[in-house]
Formats: structure tokens, sequence, C-alpha cells
């Protein structure tokens, strides 16, 4: 078996066998970047997508990224795994071990004081596998996806608009400021917004909607869409979704309700990436915005991706949620380990 960077001629192999990988155990779901198989690595200014292969046969595949984080008050390289998978046949015969080892001595030689990925919950193979590699559970955070189903009330004396590139200045500045004391918060500028906006694919300055009062920027929440990046396909729902589809079913018979996910369906959804705010209250009127905008365009879900502490959870009231558990796995290249007492901030854009 060789490990060896992906080109663009493994597109279509990659996607193919992207195909014959669902992921979890309770909540399966196949994920395939698509039309480009690297348009999700290119949200990252560094990256590398390796394949392992045997002759002209890929056999898996994973990738890095790389940012400048919040490292227990200290600003720090750090590496982030995503996108591992292997054939189904070839599994059990350290594939995935050996594409991490190549991305882990990868972000050590480039100085990272950290690695992590995440894994959703229940995905028992993952968890193992990214376990067996040296990494500890750091924390679990919530993904709360928000079905949009309904228009939601938005009356407000207040302004809501979309921004423009001279508005990434004040953004930033609101950013930063409300996320200063979370672990791995990336401290940003105007520029270094502006280029991950312009990289990133299904991403624009007017996915960015501000809320503003007199010319003041109160609050504001940038989404990616991931249906220009990726299909996800549910194969089998979890025994949550089950449940509350039932409750649903029952509520709806008196009022208007969600249709629970099926398997087969291909979600069409967008995450919440970035936001500033100092009362959630003004969180809340923006994602309700944001709510009639995408019910208009067919968007099923509206995921958002929160620290237990974070204040956001507090802006989701009215909508009819639906919660996963993601699991962040994190292994210490160098000394100065992420302080355990702080929330931590993970941006939509990993996931
Ligand atoms: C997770 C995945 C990438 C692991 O790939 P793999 O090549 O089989 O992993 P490895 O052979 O390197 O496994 C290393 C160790 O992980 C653990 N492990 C891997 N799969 C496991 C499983 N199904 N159950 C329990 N432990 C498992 C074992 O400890 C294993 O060592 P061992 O075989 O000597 O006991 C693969 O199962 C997969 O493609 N899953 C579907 C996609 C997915 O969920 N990706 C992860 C997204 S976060």
């Amino acid at each position: 078996m060789e490990i060896r960077e992906a080109i663009p001629d493994d597109n279509d192999a990659l996607q193919f066998l992207q195909s014959k990988c669902p992921q979890g155990t309770d909540l399966v779901a196949t994920a395939i970047n698509t039309p480009d198989f690297f348009s999700r690595a290119k949200a990252y200014e560094m990256y590398k997508v390796y394949v392992a292969c045997d002759g002209n046969q890929i056999l898996g595949s994973t990738a890095c990224g790389f940012k400048n984080v919040i490292v227990n008050g200290k600003i720090k390289l750090v590496g982030y795994g995503f996108q591992a998978f292997v054939a189904p046949e070839s599994r059990r015969l350290g594939v995935a071990s050996k594409l991490h080892q190549h991305r882990e001595e990868y972000a050590a030689q480039q100085g990272a004081s950290l690695f992590y990925t995440l894994v959703i919950e229940k995905n028992i193979p993952a968890m193992r596998y990214i376990e067996r590699r040296g990494f500890y559970l750091y924390r679990t955070i919530i993904m709360p996806g928000l079905a949009i189903y309904k228009k939601m009330n938005t009356a407000t004396e207040k302004q809501v608009r979309a921004a423009r590139e001279e508005d990434l200045g004040a953004l930033v500045a609101l950013a930063n400021k409300t996320w200063q004391n979370y672990e791995m918060h990336e401290p940003l500028s105007a520029e270094v917004l502006s280029s991950s906006i312009k990289r990133t694919p299904g991403y624009d300055i007017g996915n960015f909607l501000i809320l503003e009062e007199n010319g003041e920027i109160l609050a504001f929440l940038g989404y990616l869409d991931w249906a220009q990046v990726m299909k996800i396909t549910v194969d089998a729902t979890s025994s949550k979704m089950k449940m509350m589809g039932v409750l649903l079913k029952f509520i709806g018979l008196f009022k208007l309700m969600p249709t629970m996910i099926k398997p087969g369906d291909t979600l069409e959804q967008i995450i919440v990436t970035l936001s500033g705010f100092n009362d959630p209250a003004h969180l809340s009127l923006l994602l309700k915005h944001l709510n009639n905008q995408m019910l208009e365009k067919g968007v099923d879900f509206l995921f958002c991706v929160c620290d237990p502490h974070n204040p956001m959870l507090k802006s989701l009231k009215g909508f009819v949620r639906i919660d996963t558990a993601i699991n962040i796995y994190i292994k210490d290249l160098q000394k100065g380990k992420l302080d355990a007492t702080k929330p931590v901030f993970i941006s939509g854009v990993d996931m």
C-alpha cells in the first residue's frame, strides 16, 4: 500500500469511494463532495488531501487543514483532520491509521501545536480508530439542526441587510469580541475573513446577514450552503429522530409541523459559520430572517455548532430543533494543552 497526495485526476474515483462509505451507526448518512471532491479542503488556506492506493486502486482517503487559533490564551497553529474514509473491503487493515500518520507527521512538520478531529455521536469505528491514534475526547459539543418549514415572525424596528465588503472590519471586531474567551477561536482580521470567503465554495459576503440600529452593527451571522460542496443522503435515521418524527406527526394534527427526515432523503442544508452578537435576542432575529430566506429556496435545515455554554443556544427558541452531539478529539503535538475550563469554538466551516 502506498500513501500519496491526491491529484485532480483522482476526483471521480474518490467521489465513487465516498458513495460506498456511509458514516455512523445510529444516524447513518453518506456525504459525497460534489461537484468537486476537493471543494471541502479548499476552505483551508493550507491543506493536504491524501489517498492510500494499491496499484491503481484507491483504498481510502483523508485530509487535513490548518489554522491559527487560541490555545490556552495564545495563538497557535493547529491541524484539523477530516474526510477519513476507507473502502468497506479494506477496513481493519490499518489503512486509515497509515493515512492519519501522514497527515499528523505533516502537521508536526508545520509546527502545529495540536491536531483535532470531529466525530459525530455513535460513529463507533471512527471513535475507536482515532483513540487508537492517541487522541483524547476533549469535549462533546452540540449541533442543533433547525427545521425550516414555516415563515417566522421577524417584525423589528431594526434593519436587517446583507453584508458588504466594507463591513468586514466591523464584523471581525464583533466576532473577535464575542468569542475572545473561547478556546480554538481563530482571531480574524478583515483580510483573513475576506480570503476565507473567497476561497471557500458556497461562501459569499452576501451570506452574512447584519442587524443594525442607527448605523451600529448589533449582530451578524454568516452561513455556508452545504449543497454547493456536498450531497448528503440519509441512509438511516437515529432513534432520536424516529421518536421526534412520531411526536411531530402527532402535534402536526393540530398545527403546522415539519415532516421528519426519512431514509433516502437528500438534504438541502446550510450551516452557520461565524456570528457576533452581544444579545442572543439579536442573533435570534437574524436566524429567523435566515429561516425565511431559506424557506423560499427550499432548504430543509439550518445547522449551528456550539459549545454547551455558547449563548447562541439561547437564540433558538421558537425553532423545531434536533440536536446531534459532536465529539472533539485532540492530540497534543507540543506542550501547552487546551484550557479544559473554557468553552470551545468550532467554526461551521469545519463540519
Ligand atoms: C473509520 C474508518 C475510516 C476506519 O478505517 P480503517 O482503515 O478500518 O481503520 P484501521 O484499520 O486503521 O483501524 C485502526 C483501529 O481502529 C479501531 N477500529 C477501526 N474500525 C473499528 C470498528 N469497526 N470497530 C471497533 N474498532 C475499530 C481498531 O482499534 C483498529 O485496530 P485493529 O483493527 O488492530 O483492532 C472506516 O471505518 C470508515 O471508512 N468508516 C466510514 C466513514 C467514516 O465514518 N469516517 C469517519 C468520519 S469522522
